[in-house]
């Protein structure tokens, strides 16, 4: 069975999706933004960053390095999304990242997307959840968990419901299923009460975060899952205070990342956006519109750290978004897609986006093939390629807990 097309094409982007957006243009609006925003911070003490430092600032916690392990679905927990024995030892592997975003994990039984995704809303999540991070602090780490609704990106046989959505508009895709893959069903369009239910829901499962031993939760708002199905015209078609104009459109994100603050403290909660990628079928309508409005609005609420899927310093839209957004900045730089790695993991361009005003850099493939990618990072020793490429999404150790260290490599 195999499950790469399908999960590639909907757990994170795709080599046919490019990461240039509308927002390299701004229109009128945004440039009169632009003028206004704040001066970045980060930009100006750019220069002092290194990949290497070791007292980097992030909300309360001091990380080891600017690293961060970007969030991967593994597809590993019970089919109940009870996180696995499995999963503590993957994880535990990683601690020396500065911080690990663990998978996403979802709020509700209606918010699964695929299978074995991991949960995070009743008791027997949050205990499975503790011997992650246990296992991780034992290892000297420290990680969030990413929170994530499925939104149209489900299927009844994946969650036992039909998948909900901001308007009843179906994934132009197949869906994997158990059963392999399936025609993905038209969403119901979720009503008032369910977008506020849904809200208290991301506020509950950022408690649970809390009490299961992350230090914080980030709030998935990219690659086309619910959030930004309400942040993208193709995907929102309400005519409600949810729907239409920017203002209504950035409702839905605002109120879950602002519930959830209130829930957990600011300081605790990161959101992650990508602008512009027309991932899972979205399409924005007007990238350069939407943003500057949304990181004005999360301005306020003052979350802990932004992070960028597939920030490319050499277009204006990383600049554009480091220019508004004067708090912590997370860069998942733009590195080949559906190819091999690069040779140096993506360092080269992790530095790149350091000097171009990022605060840390989330690499996402490299740690999964490099249980020691900070050392070998910082020693320039060579890292593994990922491989076992069908096992990114479904399978037990092989392809997850046995990529070697180099020191394992070179005892071999
Ligand atoms: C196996 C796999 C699973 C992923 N799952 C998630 C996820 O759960 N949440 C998310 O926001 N992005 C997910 N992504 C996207 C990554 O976080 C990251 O943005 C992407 O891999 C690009 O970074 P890289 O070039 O360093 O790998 C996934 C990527 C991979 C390869």
């Amino acid at each position: 069975m195999n499950t790469e097309t399908n999960t590639l094409a909907t757990a994170a982007p795709t080599t046919t999706t490019t990461a240039t957006t509308t927002a390299a243009t701004p229109g009128p609006g945004a440039a009169a933004s632009i003028a206004t925003a704040a001066d970045t911070a980060g930009a100006s003490s750019a220069a002092e960053r290194g990949l290497f430092d070791t007292d980097a600032r992030l909300g309360a916690l001091t990380l080891p390095n600017r690293l961060v392990m970007a969030p991967m679905t593994r597809n590993r927990a019970a089919a109940d999304g009870v996180p696995q024995a499995i999963m503590a030892k993957y994880y535990a592997q990683r601690a020396s990242a500065g911080l690990i975003i663990a998978e996403a994990a979802t709020p509700s039984a209606v918010g699964i997307t695929y299978p074995n995704i991991p949960a995070i809303h009743a008791p027997e999540h949050v205990v499975g959840w503790r011997r992650v991070t246990d296992a991780v602090r034992e290892a000297g780490g420290r990680m969030f968990l990413q929170i994530q609704h499925g939104g149209r990106i489900g299927h009844p046989d994946n969650s036992g419901h039909m998948p909900v959505a901001p308007s009843p508009v179906a994934l132009p895709d197949t869906m994997f299923t158990p059963a392999g893959h399936q025609p993905s069903v038209v969403p119901r369009e979720m009503t008032v009460d369910e977008i506020r239910s849904t809200v208290a829901d991301f506020a509950a499962a950022a408690r649970n975060a809390v009490e299961a031993g992350f230090a914080g939760v980030e709030v998935h708002a990219a690659n086309g899952y619910l959030l930004h199905q309400f942040l993208a015209q193709n995907t929102n078609l309400r005519t409600d205070e949810y729907g239409g104009a920017v203002a209504n459109r950035i409702r839905f994100v605002t109120e879950v990342v602002r519930a959830v603050a209130d829930e957990i403290g600011a300081e605790r909660v990161g959101v992650r956006i990508a602008p512009g990628l027309t991932v899972n079928g979205i399409e924005e309508g007007d990238t350069e519109e939407i943003y500057p409005a949304l990181i004005a609005a999360l301005s306020e609420i003052g979350p802990t750290y932004l992070h960028v899927v597939f920030a490319d310093p050499d277009k204006p839209l990383f600049h554009d978004i480091r220019r508004r957004w004067s708090g912590t900045l997370v860069a998942n730089p733009f590195l080949a897609w559906g190819e091999p790695l690069p040779a140096d993991g993506g360092k080269a361009q992790a530095e790149r986006l350091l000097a171009a005003g990022a605060d840390f850099i989330a690499l996402g493939r490299s740690f999964l093939a490099n249980p020691d990618l900070v050392d070998r990072l910082r020693t320039g020793a060579p890292l593994n390629q990922v491989r076992d490429r069908h096992l990114m999404y479904v399978g037990g150790e092989t392809g997850y807990t046995d990529y070697p260290t180099l020191a394992e490599s070179r005892a071999a």
